[in-house]
């Protein structure tokens, strides 16, 4: 796929933590065959593998709900984007999250041939994002994601897909999503205007069922 004109075309999911960004994410960057990157799993990832820095990530900031820094975060991002996968394109979901990601992405894509296509910015009223996350369960082997209410895995705790127990992500208990919801007001929201204003953001209604929102977001093009 390609921006239209010869170059890789950039999605980004946007919204707050519990929206449904990687859920939708990850639907529609099999959909466009494009490698879906998720800042938070590739963060879990190093943290699970117990690398100095991933663990430092987690107990420092992620389990008190903060961001990482974008220091690590650029260096990151910086060496995923430059694997051969993201040559025709790349959906992000939870990346950028600061205006220094954002003023990052602007000089590294377009050094890489590829061009922001469409921000995708989920949103729904806090009490639907936090039922979503209070409910989440996730499989740390497979990373398939769960709801107990709305997606329960078939056999209680385990995942369907590779047998694994399922986890309830440290950050996802009550204290910590409330300190993350604060962080992305403080630290997030402000990218809607700087993308609207770039006539880049397209706005959904996440509060409804996946398939609905799914497409909404494929018919945004
Ligand atoms: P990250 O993992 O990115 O967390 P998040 O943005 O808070 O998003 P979540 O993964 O919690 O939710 P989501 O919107 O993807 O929703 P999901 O689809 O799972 O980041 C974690 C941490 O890593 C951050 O706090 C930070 O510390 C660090 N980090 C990551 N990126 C960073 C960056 N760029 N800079 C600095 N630090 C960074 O859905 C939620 C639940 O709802 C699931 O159970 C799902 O099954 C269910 N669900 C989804 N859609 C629906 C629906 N339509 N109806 C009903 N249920 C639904």
């Amino acid at each position: 796929m390609d921006g239209g004109d010869g170059r890789g075309g950039v999605f980004l999911f946007l919204g707050p933590p519990g929206v449904g960004k990687g859920t939708q994410a990850s639907i529609f960057s099999k959909a466009r065959g494009l490698p879906h990157i998720a800042t938070g799993d590739i963060l879990r990832d190093a943290a699970r593998r117990g690398t100095p820095p991933g663990r430092e990530a987690k107990e420092q900031y992620m389990d008190r709900g903060n961001l990482v820094p974008d220091k690590i975060m650029l260096k990151i991002v910086n060496e995923r984007i430059d694997r051969d996968d993201c040559d025709a394109g790349i959906v992000f979901d939870g990346f950028p999250r600061t205006r220094s990601q954002a003023n990052y992405l602007d000089g590294a894509l377009p050094n890489r041939g590829l061009r922001l296509e469409r921000v995708l910015y989920l949103d729904a009223p806090e009490d639907v994002v936090v039922e979503r996350l209070s409910k989440r369960r996730v499989c740390p082997s497979c990373r398939a994601n769960y709801h107990l209410r709305h997606f329960p895995p078939r056999k209680e705790g385990v995942c369907d897909r590779c047998g694994t127990d399922l986890i309830w992500r440290d950050d996802d208990h009550p204290e910590t999503v409330r300190e993350r919801l604060k962080v992305y007001e403080n630290e997030t929201a402000e990218l809607v205007q700087l993308y609207e204003e770039r006539s880049l953001l397209f706005r959904v209604d996440a509060s409804g069922g996946v398939e609905e929102i799914r497409a909404a977001i494929e018919a945004a093009g």
